[in-house]
């Protein structure tokens, strides 16, 4: 049985556990093999979590797939991700890769044995070129979160939001290679730091926030005794370095950052804000495009950036979305100046949303 957020979860599984209302009055029992209305209706609700059943799909799947197909009309955008054969394919290669990345780190760091780079890497990559590009790899992120916010499953999605940059910024192979590197070891620190403070809810003292930031030295000095690539020693020490000086350990600016710490930056903070939390579902894609427009381009590469927005805007053309007053439109032209701005056409009417600032995208649909 595990505990899993509204917002992942799936057609198929099936409720450890009865849900109850605030009132204490049943919304669904216990055994229920859930379909999308369902899952609606805990939306309607808003409830945050449920328990479920650790092998979700029933042996009447076929069955029950047919049935479900009906309502695919009424889905949400992330349920449609959820429920397509290449977005179950990928989350069953994650989860295997992430198990061998989780055992390999951790025997890396307490065990002292070698760190074998290459071998850590073919894992990942063969996990981006198994997936074909009608679904983004960030969409399949995206919606995939759950509530492991584990250091291992982030320097997973760092990894490959890394390699998809790297691929959009035209690097060579190798760098890409060394960008999808750079990501997946960038918070190796991190397992060496004391748990309790990672994932502890609320502020943290001067002394344990130190502790945590120090996750980049004790990252890069571990990377350094097992003798990595100088780019994913300094991505491990650099990736909350800012352009603008702002960030930490040491305050770098600009060039003095390596490159590749300058891309992890931008994958790390993205990871971060696409993630599912306990007490929120993913933000919109154009709500994180919005907050790296209003504050990113001081702090990261405005090139590396400006490839990043412009690429994930652009795979969302033609996709359906809610505006906040209420219309349903189609997204149909990137604006470049105002990309989490772009116009929309609604019944032949062009709205050209960076003309109107009372109006947004507020999710998709
Ligand atoms: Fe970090
Ligand atoms: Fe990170």
């Amino acid at each position: 049985m595990k505990k899993i957020a509204i917002a992942q979860l799936l057609p198929g599984m099936v409720t450890a556990e009865s849900v109850l209302d605030i009132n204490k009055q049943l919304i669904i029992e216990k055994g229920t093999l859930l379909k999308e209305s369902h899952i609606r209706r805990l939306q309607s609700y808003n409830i945050l979590a449920v328990c479920v059943e650790d092998s979700p799909i029933t042996a009447d799947l076929e069955e029950f797939e047919e049935s479900n197909t009906e309502e695919a009309e009424d889905m949400t955008y992330g349920q449609k991700v959820r429920a397509s054969e290449e977005y179950k394919a990928f989350r069953k290669n994650y989860d295997l890769k992430l198990d061998s990345l989780k055992t390999t780190l951790n025997s890396v760091v307490e065990k002292n044995v070698d760190l074998d780079v290459r071998e850590l890497l073919q894992s990942s990559l063969s996990m981006v070129s198994g997936t074909n590009s009608s679904m983004s790899v960030l969409d399949m992120l995206h919606n995939m979160r759950e509530y492991d916010d584990s250091t291992y499953a982030h320097c997973m999605n760092v990894a490959l939001i890394c390699n998809v940059l790297a691929t959009w910024l035209k690097l060579s192979p190798e760098d890409v290679e060394m960008a999808t590197a750079c990501g997946l070891l960038h918070d190796i620190g991190k397992i060496m730091v004391d748990q309790s403070l990672i994932t502890k809810p609320g502020k943290l003292s001067a002394t344990e926030y130190s502790e945590v930031k120090n996750h980049t030295v004790r990252g890069y000095k571990l990377l350094q005794e097992k003798n990595v690539d100088v780019h994913i020693r300094n991505a491990a020490l650099m990736h909350h370095e800012r352009n603008d000086g702002t960030g930490y350990p040491l305050g770098l600016r600009g060039e003095q950052i390596d490159r590749f710490a300058r891309i992890v930056a931008i994958a790390d903070v993205y990871d971060a804000m696409t993630a599912t939390r306990v007490y929120r579902e993913a933000l919109c894609p154009f709500r994180v495009i919005e907050m790296f427009e209003e504050e990113g381009f001081q702090k990261y590469e405005v090139e590396y950036l400006l490839v990043f927005l412009e690429n994930v805007v652009n795979t969302y053309i033609q996709n359906q979305c809610l505006l906040s007053d209420g219309t349903i439109a189609t997204i149909v032209f990137v604006n470049r100046s105002k990309l989490s701005r772009p116009v929309v056409e609604c019944e032949g009417r062009y709205i050209n949303l960076a003309d109107q600032p009372g109006l947004k995208i507020e999710k998709l649909l």
